[in-house]
């Protein structure tokens, strides 16, 4: 596999999630499949057209394709959905085992859709500070929940970094104070037979859940920002507030409003003008 090399972290003290993640990779997608990840990019691309409408694609020219990160891109299931629909997709994560497993998606998928290669890079979104020039960055999936408030903001101030001077970012957030459910689940047939998951509220501010699977255990934390809180942050890192979708608002985009396996959890759209 031979994703670029970006920057690694230097000291981030407690944040349990780029090694959680590290550890969960090779089942991740069996963990979470029910995620239908070609709804969510077709409703994202409706979100665009309303928010950003300058950067859907428009000519199958590939030299004009608009640019898209895809932050925290784990096993590159969006990437290739996004690329599918016309960006020219370059996807970052810290996690190695993901990255991997990405290359084998895109190996397999890319070369029969008419697209650019997916780029990989192997970055810590906390202090990523290349150069490249984005039109679009996205997170999906909870990227946001996984920094506490300090390290949110160095995510918002790399992704701003990144952006090409008109960019929007788009992500995904979820009402983590008032849905997160407490207590052990345990999966009992398929690929995850025998794992289990402990989720409890640890403070005021954090929801752990301890994952236990062939005698191993890791813990991944969901730091909960409210939308007002996330909209702040990513105003102190020089983002404009453009819209937040909410799952319950009655202005909705078409088709992205009932159905669980994509995104009707809220997306948050900021624009770098
Ligand atoms: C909830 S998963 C989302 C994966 C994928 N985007 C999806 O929607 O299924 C979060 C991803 O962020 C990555 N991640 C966590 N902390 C990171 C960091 N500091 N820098 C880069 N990636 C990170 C993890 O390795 C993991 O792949």
């Amino acid at each position: 596999m031979k994703a670029r090399q970006g920057p690694m972290p230097t000291d981030f003290g407690q944040n349990p999630n780029p090694a959680f993640y590290e550890w969960l990779a090779p089942w991740y997608e069996s963990a979470y499949d029910w995620l239908d990840t070609a709804a969510t990019v077709r409703q994202w691309c409706e979100l665009l057209s309303l928010a950003a409408p300058r950067f859907l694609p428009r000519s199958s020219s590939r030299s004009q394709r608009p640019r898209l990160l895809d932050a925290g891109c784990g096993p590159a299931w969006h990437s290739v959905e996004w690329a599918r629909a016309g960006f020219a997709v370059t996807a970052a994560d810290s996690s190695p085992t993901m990255l991997r497993i990405a290359q084998s998606r895109i190996n397999t998928v890319v070369p029969s859709i008419d697209s650019d290669p997916v780029h990989l890079i192997s970055a810590d979104l906390r202090c990523w500070k290349s150069a490249p020039s984005f039109d679009v960055v996205v997170g999906h999936t909870y990227l946001v929940h996984l920094f506490p408030p300090s390290e949110l903001l160095s995510v918002a101030q790399t992704f701003h970094r990144l952006a090409a001077p008109d960019a929007v970012c788009l992500l995904e957030f979820g009402d983590l104070r008032h849905s997160s459910r407490e207590g052990t689940r345990c999966f009992t047939d398929g690929d995850l037979r025998g794992m289990s998951i402990e989720s409890e509220k640890t403070t005021d501010d954090t929801y752990t859940q301890h994952w236990h699977f062939r005698e191993r255990g890791c813990v991944e934390t969901f730091w909960f920002h409210s939308p007002s809180a996330l909209e702040s942050m990513f105003r102190r890192a020089g983002w404009r507030h453009v819209h937040t979708w909410f799952p319950s608002a009655k202005e909705q985009a078409p088709s992205w409003t009932r159905d669980h396996r994509s995104a009707t959890r809220g997306v948050l759209v900021v624009s770098r003008s």
